[in-house]
């Protein structure tokens, strides 16, 4: 399936979360990329520490993998104060945010994750406290019903979404910080990459066979650190514990990571767009048919990354394999692709 990928931004289980938390940053001094946001989050930090003022409510929005989660726990930590995190589907009636909210204390931090997944009831009970810090409880029903007001203790949220364009308006106009996460460059992901080959006890790794790692990390630490992870395995049983370039060529090689990061479902899809359909364009539905793939699955999971580096382009009349999508599979296609993607491509956002 393609949710259980070598090369999935999102966690693939239990064992997956528990090594990349050990791997996060601890404090926001350690955290490397987002360089923009951790400039803007140490002022705003600072600025509520002065006043003694909970920092402003964050929406954060973006791809998965990008560290959201990371990014609250070093908010918490550096504002000293505590964490809650929850998430929009857990939150199933406005009662459930009650509890979550009258548990905070000042200036804690409510993380909800997939915020554009809170329903609507749970939303409107949310407004108040981001505004007011109080929460209006509906008592009763008909002519006996009544509104109680509780006071909750002034608190930050922090929300994440991968899919910002699903947030309501009313709900997105009460962040007042909102920043998009960008995908790591390969010199980021190098540092980080070296980072936990040491948290890893990782001795023996060239700075050349980290870069190749990052190099096919689809610009994601989750996705570094999982791939370092399976070259340490590979190195522990072949090579004596030595990471050369070699040693990662072949690990992932192994895997089916290809140089850019592409597995087998990437090359697979591209590959039906070039074979079956000369290329595009091809409607996500027909591609996914071929592929006994979910629609919604491919478009979340699969397109984004083919998306980012060029490989794909979504058109008015749907999916085009690109000439670097082509060049890449080292096939040939018989039509100019690119002119028509420039006059007809519609934003993926
Ligand atoms: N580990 C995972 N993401 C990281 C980041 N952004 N900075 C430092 N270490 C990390």
């Amino acid at each position: 399936m393609a949710t259980e990928r070598l090369i999935s931004p999102t966690a693939t289980g239990s064992d997956d979360q528990n090594i990349n938390w050990s791997l996060r940053p601890q404090s926001i001094d350690e955290y490397i990329g987002q360089q923009d946001l951790i400039e803007r989050l140490s002022i705003a930090i600072q600025a509520s520490q002065f006043r003694d003022e909970p920092m402003e409510h964050l929406l954060l929005h973006g791809p998965p993998g990008l560290g959201k989660t990371t990014l609250a726990h070093v908010i918490a930590q550096k504002m000293g104060t505590q964490l809650h995190t929850t998430s929009g589907p857990a939150l199933a009636k406005g009662t459930d945010l009650v509890g979550a909210l009258t548990r905070l204390k000042p200036r804690d931090v409510l993380f909800i994750d997939e915020i554009h997944r809170l329903p609507v009831a749970v939303e409107e009970f949310i407004y108040p406290a981001m505004e007011d810090f109080r929460i209006d409880v509906c008592l009763d029903s008909g002519m006996h019903a009544r509104t109680v007001q509780i006071k909750c203790k002034p608190f930050t949220l922090i929300g994440a979404t991968t899919r910002a364009g699903m947030l309501s308006s009313p709900l997105r106009s009460r962040f007042g910080i909102i920043h998009h996460l960008d995908y790591y460059t390969h010199d980021e992901l190098r540092i980080i990459l070296s980072r936990s080959a040491g948290l890893l006890n990782i001795a023996h790794a060239h700075e050349e066979a980290l870069n190749i790692i990052a190099e096919r990390a689809r610009g994601t630490p989750r996705i570094a650190n999982r791939l370092l992870r399976r070259v340490r395995d590979f190195a522990h049983v072949r090579t004596n514990n030595k990471i050369t370039q070699s040693t990662v060529d072949d690990a992932l090689n192994l895997e089916g990571v290809d140089a850019l990061g592409l597995d087998h479902i990437d090359r697979r899809y591209l590959t039906i767009i070039a074979s079956i359909y000369e290329g595009g364009p091809v409607g996500l539905e027909a591609v996914a048919a071929t592929m006994n793939e979910d629609a919604g699955t491919l478009e979340d999971v699969v397109e984004p990354y083919l998306l980012q580096i060029g490989f794909l382009a979504r058109t008015r009349r749907g999916r085009m394999l690109t000439t670097a999508g082509a060049d890449h599979l080292g096939v040939t296609l018989d039509r100019p692709v690119d002119d028509h993607i420039l006059f007809n491509s519609e934003d993926p956002e």
